[in-house]
């Protein structure tokens, strides 16, 4: 038996969409980084890889965003949940905002916000487009470079180090704690 579901994504549940959980790096016009949770994110093309990020217009991130349209999306493994989510309550704008947070900011390598050393993986994307919904906007962002942590390359198996967390419902989240590879059948 399906019993249906309200359609108000706020009232999900359960969730039938998880989306994957970053911190974004963004830099004011006086360079002073900002730091917010982002989990309305997906790829939308894979050649050149391109995603999109669903933003709010009051934010920090798509002000920023859009004044110099560059950005970093920093993977928080489920150890830093507790981290990622405090980053949401906002803030005035300070220079040590990423500190303040409980995170090290270090250079990326192509976009001028900073990665984010605790998390394992960094996605650095300049701005293509943007398409406005009310007061949400939903940002292109082209990638320009990606890195992450030598243990997670090296391992055999990457996702069990990344532990990448994905947002289920208010205060819930999901983790991938493993890659499970796929055995053909019928
Ligand atoms: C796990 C999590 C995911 C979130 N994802 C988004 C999102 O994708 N888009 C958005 O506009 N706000 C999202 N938020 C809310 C923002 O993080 C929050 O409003 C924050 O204060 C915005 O900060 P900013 O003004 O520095 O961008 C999310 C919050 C949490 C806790």
């Amino acid at each position: 038996m399906k019993r249906e579901i309200d359609v108000a994504a706020r009232n999900w549940r359960p969730s039938p969409l998880a989306g994957p959980i970053f911190l974004v790096t963004t830099v004011n016009a006086q360079g002073w980084t900002n730091v917010a949770p982002k989990s309305l994110i997906n790829f939308i093309t894979v050649s050149p890889p391109r995603l999109v990020l669903g933003c709010s217009r009051g934010h920090h991130t798509s002000q920023n965003l859009l004044a110099n349209g560059e950005c970093v999306l920093n993977l928080p493994q489920d150890r830093l949940a507790g981290r990622a989510w405090a980053a949401a309550e906002p803030r005035p704008p300070a220079p040590d905002e990423a500190e303040a947070r409980g995170f090290t900011p270090i250079p990326a390598l192509r976009v001028r916000p900073p990665r984010l050393a605790e998390c394992a993986a960094h996605i650095e994307c300049r701005l293509e487009g943007v398409q406005w919904y009310g007061d949400e906007c939903v940002l292109v962002l082209g990638v320009v470079a990606a890195s992450a942590d030598a243990e997670a390359c090296d391992a055999e198996d990457p996702y069990a180090v990344l532990r990448p967390i994905f947002f289920l419902a208010p205060g819930i989240f999901g983790t991938i704690t493993a890659g499970t590879p796929v055995r053909p059948s019928a």
